[in-house]
């Protein structure tokens, strides 16, 4: 299940007299990765708060723009829901459509609707409501300290595979109720690592089919022992859950994790390590680094768009005639940009009103958005005191995002530090 997928290029209208979607912007194609809030009002400018757009292979859908928009998308059920099978173009969907992995029907808690998505989001909240955040503040600074140990001698490392993205997937782990450590525990990470965010060589299907088959085992083991943990909780929930139900469920807990987690350090780590505003004193400052956190869920939030919802009955959205079945792509890096929430052209807010967790009945659940806060200001603030003269080991202006429009951070993040006397 690769997140990377083909960049954004507004350039690249459908073509004239397209029958489908007349005027569409491609969602794929050349480099718009640089600046997206301007590319994002450039659009809303041209077609409004809602743009007819198309996703790979010319697949027509919509993509929500505006704040009021989106915000009315995710609240509004009845009209726009979870699940994918109601969309009106599957018969144009070839089987081997890159987007289908996150398109595509799962019997897991991301496509229930109603009373069942109740039931199931109701077990994941409080399961998760059962972490101790400073337990896991401290579980994820043993994570840190393990991390850099193995790189702080060099004086220099690549960030994103030595330490962002490894760290909240081992915290997620760990809180479902696996050992930190062992080699079963270093499979799974591995395995889910393929599955989320493949590379080349790497085999996804398979990857992904042992991540089924190792957490199958582990809620066989915890309906056995049941221990503090989430698994734990889920298996002894009173909504009695089926095995499968949680296993499905609890791929879907880590998954929605561990990218937007790691993204979200990642771009952290990048504004405070380029932008001079939080040059002088990030290494003892708390303030800043909370001011980091909360800009980038503003600027540049990890999930910068979203598919999404499917249109129950046809309906009217920002000037647009929807029909039943419709796809709607949630862009939430447009609505937070939105120039009518920020008519002064300047965005960034101490509050956090932003859209980064979305909205309504499937938004990422409470507690989550809080255990996420733990693992990446813990992540950057362990960095920094434990290397407090890190350094970009590349000019600001060489780092590239990486090229997908769902996910937002960097293919690498190149460091250089006093080596550490191990
Ligand atoms: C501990 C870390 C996290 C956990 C356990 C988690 C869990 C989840 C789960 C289970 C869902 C599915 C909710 C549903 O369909 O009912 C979800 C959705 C979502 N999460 Fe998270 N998440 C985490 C971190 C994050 C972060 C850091 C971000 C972005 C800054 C994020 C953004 C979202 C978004 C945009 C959705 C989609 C909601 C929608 O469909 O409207 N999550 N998350």
């Amino acid at each position: 299940m690769s997140t990377s997928s083909p960049s954004f290029d507004p350039s690249a209208t459908a073509p004239s007299g397209c029958p489908v979607a007349p005027g569409a912007v491609r969602l794929s194609g050349a480099s718009y990765q640089q600046t997206p809030t301007e590319l994002y009002r450039s659009l809303r400018r041209e077609h409004g708060a809602v743009a007819p757009v198309l996703l790979d292979g010319d697949v027509p859908a919509w993509l929500v723009l505006g704040y009021a928009e989106l915000s009315y998308v995710t609240t509004h059920d009845e009209l726009f829901a979870r699940d994918s099978r109601r969309w009106n173009r599957w018969e144009t969907i070839p089987p081997d459509w890159p987007l289908l992995p996150f398109v595509g029907y799962q019997p897991s808690v991301l496509f229930t609707e109603g009373d069942e998505h109740r039931r199931r989001a109701g077990v994941i909240t409080e399961a998760l409501e059962g972490v101790d955040q400073f337990e896991l503040a401290r579980d994820c600074r043993r994570i840190a300290e393990r991390l850099i140990a193995d790189f702080a001698g060099s004086g220099r490392t690549e960030l994103m595979s030595s330490y962002v993205h490894a760290l909240p997937m081992r915290a997620v782990v760990q809180i479902c109720g696996m050992p930190v450590s062992g080699s079963d525990t270093q499979q799974l990470v591995d395995d889910l690592r393929i599955s989320l965010d493949a590379g080349e060589g790497d085999d996804p299907v398979a990857a992904y089919g042992r991540v089924g088959d190792r957490l199958r085992q582990l809620v066989k083991d915890k309906r056995a022992v049941p221990g503090p943990d989430v698994t734990s909780r889920m298996v002894t929930h009173g909504a009695g859950l089926t095995d499968e139900e949680i296993v499905q469920d609890l791929i879907s807990v880590i998954a929605a994790a561990q990218q937007p987690t790691a993204n979200w350090i990642c771009n952290t780590l990048r504004l405070l390590l380029t932008d001079e505003r939080f040059a002088v004193n990030v290494s003892g400052g708390r303030l800043s680094v909370g001011e980091a956190l909360n800009e980038v869920l503003w600027l540049d939030t990890p999930t910068q768009n979203f598919i999404g919802r499917w249109a129950v009955r046809d309906t009217q959205l920002g000037g647009r005639h929807i029909r039943a079945g419709d796809c709607l792509v949630l862009g939430i890096a447009a609505a937070n940009t939105d120039p009518e929430i920020w008519p002064e052209s300047y965005v960034g807010a101490e509050n956090s009103a932003h859209l980064s967790f979305s909205g309504g009945e499937h938004r990422c659940p409470y507690p989550a958005p809080l255990l996420a806060d733990v693992m990446a200001r813990t992540a950057v603030e362990t960095l920094l005191e434990q290397l407090p003269d890190l350094m970009l080991a590349v000019e600001p202006a060489e780092l590239t995002w990486r090229p997908s429009i769902w996910m937002r951070g960097l293919s690498a993040l190149p460091v250089r530090f006093s080596p550490m006397a191990q």
